[in-house]
């Protein structure tokens, strides 16, 4: 079954996307998605008039998260990241240093968006100008702290 197979294989890495000359993003698309999508809206801290994607802090049940930085900022955003990464975070909820991310980050939504979708917004996020914002770490509340066992709430969660 093609859901239990995803679960149980969170970052295949055969299903992500790599950059292809052929296939450019469209920029327009991509802004419009990021807004629909809520990306800007979790991502920017607009009750402080932060910047932009610059990171946001994200009040929850499981304690407060903080919303990265996704500006293109080497150092503190995803300046340094290939369209490969943005899309194993995206739609795998997948980090570059193979972490899963916590369900704060919906990515389990955004696995219905496409090819071109995750094109579109990679070309607009590199739009973005650069923020050198350090993101937080989130701080969850018991038991949710223990990362370990994220791949079984994941499991379960769905
Ligand atoms: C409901 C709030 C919310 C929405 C909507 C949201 N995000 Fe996030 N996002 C988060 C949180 C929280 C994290 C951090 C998760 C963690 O630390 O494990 C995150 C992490 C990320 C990361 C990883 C950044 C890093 O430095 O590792 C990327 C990339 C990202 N989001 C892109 C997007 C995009 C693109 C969209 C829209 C399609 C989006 N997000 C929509 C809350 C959100």
């Amino acid at each position: 079954m093609a859901a239990g197979y995803y679960l149980l294989q969170p970052n295949a890495a055969d299903e992500t996307l790599t950059d292809d000359p052929a296939l450019p993003g469209n920029v327009a698309n991509g802004a419009y998605l990021a807004r629909i999508s809520g990306c800007i809206a979790c991502h920017t801290d607009s009750e402080n008039k932060g910047k932009l994607v610059a990171g946001a802090p994200l009040n929850s049940p499981y304690g407060e998260f903080y919303a990265p930085n996704l500006t293109t900022d080497a150092d503190t955003g995803i300046g340094s990241w290939t369209l490969n990464d943005f899309d194993r975070a995206v739609r795998h909820g997948v980090s570059p240093d193979g972490e899963t991310y916590y369900p704060a980050f919906p990515y389990e939504f955004f696995t219905q968006l496409s090819d071109q979708d995750i094109r579109d917004l990679w070309a607009a996020f590199q739009t973005v100008p650069p923020v050198n914002q350090p993101t937080p770490s989130s701080q969850l509340s018991f038991p949710y702290n223990l990362k370990q066992g994220l791949p079984l709430w994941q499991r379960f969660s769905s």
